[in-house]
């Protein structure tokens, strides 16, 4: 199985080199593949800022623990999600799904009065932690797609939410930084990137009911 090899070859990126850039064909199947994550109920309740003015990325880094991959790396993903889930969300997901799938948006009026019914029983609390939930499953597949291509990636939570909010304008849009993904090419001197996985073993991770 590849995708194992491109597993154990990925490693989360300390050092970027700053002067090797993702090719624009690159980031766009690594869009394609986040595109595709699952989501609950197909909702895809998140945004993802590629966040390309170094200035910008120079304000996030004191934010960031000071850490190198948000001004080094080629590209720097935020992941944010959505602050609140609206009936007005699942009216656009079910137009979406009845124009691409060719049935009738009354059709679906039924499942739609369900996922609203499911939804609006979440407190506010609750459905930021499931937006946030969704958005990690975005970020898993933009790891495995990076390790795939091999672009180095690093996904980062070593940051202070708050202040990206403020920097980046996302109360505004109804959102709140989830995580960051870092990508780009590994500096020659990465350390890192020569430390054997540390990982608990199947047999800890795992445990079979019969
Ligand atoms: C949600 C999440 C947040 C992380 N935050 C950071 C971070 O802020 N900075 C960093 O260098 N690595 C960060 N990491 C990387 C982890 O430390 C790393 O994935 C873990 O130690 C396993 O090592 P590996 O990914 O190199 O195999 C994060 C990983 C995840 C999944």
């Amino acid at each position: 199985m590849s995708l194992i090899k491109d597993l154990k070859w990925r490693y989360a990126t300390k050092k970027y080199n700053a002067e090797k850039k993702v090719s624009e064909a690159e980031i766009s199947k690594l869009k394609e593949a986040i595109q595709l994550a699952a989501s609950s109920w197909g909702l895809q309740l998140y945004k993802i800022l590629d966040v390309r003015n170094p200035e910008t990325r120079e304000q996030l880094k004191p934010h960031s623990w000071g850490q190198s991959q948000i001004t080094d790396a080629s590209h720097l993903l935020v992941f944010c999600s959505h602050n609140s889930v609206s009936d007005q969300d699942t009216d656009d997901y079910i137009a979406l799904k009845a124009k691409i799938q060719g049935v009738k948006v009354e059709d679906l009026k039924g499942y739609g009065d369900f996922m609203k019914m499911k939804i609006n029983e979440k407190s506010p609390n609750e459905v930021k932690s499931w937006t946030d939930k969704q958005t990690y499953i975005a970020l898993g597949n933009a790891l495995i797609a990076c390790a795939e291509m091999k672009i180095d990636a690093t996904p980062m939570e070593g940051f202070d939410a708050a202040k990206y909010d403020e920097i980046l304008g996302l109360k505004e849009k109804g959102l709140f930084a989830s995580v960051v993904l870092a990508v780009g090419y590994r500096h020659a001197e990465d350390d890192a990137a020569e430390q054997p996985k540390v990982r608990k073993s199947i047999e800890t991770l795992f445990e079979t009911y019969e």
